[in-house]
């Protein structure tokens, strides 16, 4: 069966298409502030908007097929930036015809896409992005959320420490790319609560240490400082859940440093690190298109007016597709 995947939950307009576990096209148009800004939510509407029948167009393309060909919708319900959503919820129902529409959540999809293309079963996945930062693993029929961010997400806050710096959009390559030439770590707080991680705090005094360090000593020791924490928690996960197994995606996987400290850390306990493939781990249509499809043959009622849910969380979803099938006794 084909399944075609819209993802619009923030910066990307995205189009994938699957058919059966083969991705046969993942196009998609991303959206770019004006320098000196973040991403705002009305501009990235329009952007969708304007880019979405160009993108299906390319996407219908790749894969060789007509939208007459689709089984199913796959749609990225939630969460996300509700401007951006409604342009996904909208493209669903005009292009979905008499087809089942499937709601899909958007950080499952990268744990979907992630565990297909990384043949790997039952991580604790690491999902770090612009707009979220999650330690999730699964149990009794759920992804759980072990440990989050309290306040802002990592990539947000790369990002803004790198506006602050004059270095373009997006920041996090550029604060890698710095971080590389530093060499002396510059004293910053290191905020791990239980499972939790904060930033604003970390942010706020990188800032401040501008004034008397070298910007690449205080981008280096941001990255170390963030990427550290956020292996601590991975790693408790790993260790309290008892699972063997790391997934690292969202866009702030692309982090050399932090791929390494991961698989350090993995290396050391004996658990296997695998880092989702850049094109399927930034924001995408394939993976909206794969997870609705599992969705779909697990028994997810499709629906019949595709809506958005702007604070969806990951825990709310129940992955039926999971269930152990009991035996028959
Ligand atoms: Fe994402």
């Amino acid at each position: 069966m084909i399944s075609v995947g819209i993802e619009s939950t923030s910066h990307t307009f995205g189009i994938g298409i699957c058919e059966g576990k083969k991705i046969i096209a993942n196009q998609r148009d991303v959206y770019v502030p004006d320098l000196g800004w973040g991403i705002k939510p009305e501009e990235a509407r329009k952007h969708h908007e304007s880019v979405m029948d160009a993108v299906l167009e390319k996407a219908l393309q790749e894969a060789g097929i007509s939208i007459d060909d689709a089984g199913i919708i796959s749609f990225a319900a939630g969460p996300g930036l509700p401007p951006c959503l409604k342009t996904g919820t909208k493209f669903t129902r005009k292009i979905m015809g008499k087809r089942p529409a499937i709601a899909v959540n958007h950080p499952v999809a990268h744990i979907e896409i992630g565990r297909l293309l990384c043949k790997c079963s039952d991580p604790i996945v690491l999902y770090v992005s612009g707009g979220n930062t999650q330690v999730i693993g699964y149990s009794s029929g759920r992804y759980r959320v072990f440990g989050e961010t309290q306040d802002m997400a990592i990539g947000n806050a790369r990002d803004v420490l790198a506006r602050y710096m004059g270095l373009g959009y997006p920041g996090g390559p550029e604060i890698d790319k710095l971080a590389s030439k530093g060499s002396k770590y510059v004293q910053l707080p290191y905020t791990v609560k239980g499972m939790d991680v904060s930033f604003t705090g970390i942010l706020s005094d990188a800032k401040r240490k501008l004034a008397s360090h070298a910007n690449e000593d205080v981008a280096f020791s941001f990255a170390e400082t963030t990427f550290a924490m956020l292996t601590e928690i991975t790693e408790r996960a790993l260790s309290h859940a008892e699972k063997n197994e790391v997934l690292l995606t969202g866009g702030v996987a692309a982090s050399p440093r932090l791929q390494e400290m991961l698989k350090i850390m993995c290396d050391e306990r004996g658990a296997e690190c695998h880092v989702c493939p850049g094109e399927y781990s930034s924001d995408n249509g394939a993976m909206i298109a794969w997870a609705g499809l599992l969705a779909y043959r697990g028994g997810q009622k499709p629906v019949k007016k595709p809506d958005y849910i702007a604070r969806w969380r990951t825990d709310e979803v129940k992955i039926i597709w999971r269930k152990k099938k009991r035996k028959k006794t």
